[in-house]
């Protein structure tokens, strides 16, 4: 996975100097530095030049990746990180090429692929979108955010990408007007590649979203970080372990590798 943080980083990773990001918008949430979590600060405004370098950046990595033996990469450009601060009205205030119109603020994704097409097949790419995240990770939507998602995904059929892998909305947005509530239904029958949906499934709604033909296939996060073996419990209607949320941000390996398959559960 390719990813770049924007201006969810912390001047505690660049030697003192500011994060880069389309615009000057401190998001007003927390980075997790080597000393914990710290409140973000207001981001430095990327100049053209820095933009394209970053682009650059994205090829060397997917050429790294190749180098390193992957079979392809994902670009992140969801969870309101950088690709994603460039989507949005609210972070990104720019008025040259890449701000402003809905084309120009998804102007750089599409750079980005084109660039890792350069040193690899199209459909060795994935992509991550999060078009209804309000309120988390400092995003905020408007009433441009969804035409925007409608604008890149309509778009990316012009791609033979690898898959497209949607988020249904992390939180409880029913109060804002312009979220769109339902990703999958909207997307489905938008975007003709391979599709992937996400966030907050058990196993009976991600079947059932395949069985209504919603998704090709249904990733799962948190329930993985809990059960290594969270397919083989799918295949066996085996009870699932709780993940503990206290552990997802601290380092060493409790919390992270030490969750049993259940095969060593049952034995303990
Ligand atoms: C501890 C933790 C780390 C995560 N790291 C990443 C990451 O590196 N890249 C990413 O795209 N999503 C990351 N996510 C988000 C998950 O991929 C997923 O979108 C989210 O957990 C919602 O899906 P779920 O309800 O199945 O957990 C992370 C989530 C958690 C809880």
């Amino acid at each position: 996975q390719l990813w770049h943080v924007g201006r969810m980083s912390h001047p505690d990773f660049h030697g003192g100097e500011l994060p880069h990001a389309p615009s000057a918008i401190n998001p007003h949430s927390k980075s997790f530095t080597p000393e914990g979590f710290k409140d973000t600060e207001t981001p430095k405004e990327m100049t053209i030049e820095e933009i394209k370098q970053t682009i650059l950046d994205y090829k060397k990595a997917a050429e790294n990746a190749m180098r390193a033996g992957f079979d392809g990469v994902e670009i992140h450009s969801s969870n309101g990180y950088l690709l994603h601060q460039f989507f949005n009205r609210t972070s990104n205030v720019r008025t040259d090429e890449y701000g402003g119109s809905i084309e120009n603020r998804a102007r750089i994704l599409f750079e980005v692929i084109d660039t890792i097409k350069e040193v690899m097949p199209e459909n060795r790419i994935g992509l991550r979108l999060n078009p209804s995240l309000h309120g988390i990770f400092g995003m905020t939507m408007d009433e441009e955010t969804i035409p925007t998602f409608d604008y890149i995904i309509e778009k990316l059929n012009q791609y033979n990408l690898a898959y497209l892998h949607l988020s249904e909305p992390f939180n409880d947005i029913s109060e804002i007007p312009y979220a769109e509530k339902e990703i999958a239904k909207r997307y489905r029958p938008i975007y003709k590649g391979t599709l992937i949906i996400n966030a907050g499934f058990d196993q009976e709604r991600g079947n059932q979203f395949i069985l209504e033909g919603l998704a090709d296939a249904v990733a799962y996060g948190k329930p993985f970080i809990s059960n290594p073996d969270l397919v083989e419990r799918f295949a066996e209607n085996a009870p699932l372990a709780e993940w503990d949320q206290a552990t997802f941000y601290t380092p060493g390996e409790k919390g992270y590798t030490d969750y049993p398959k259940l095969s060593v559960s049952k034995l303990v």
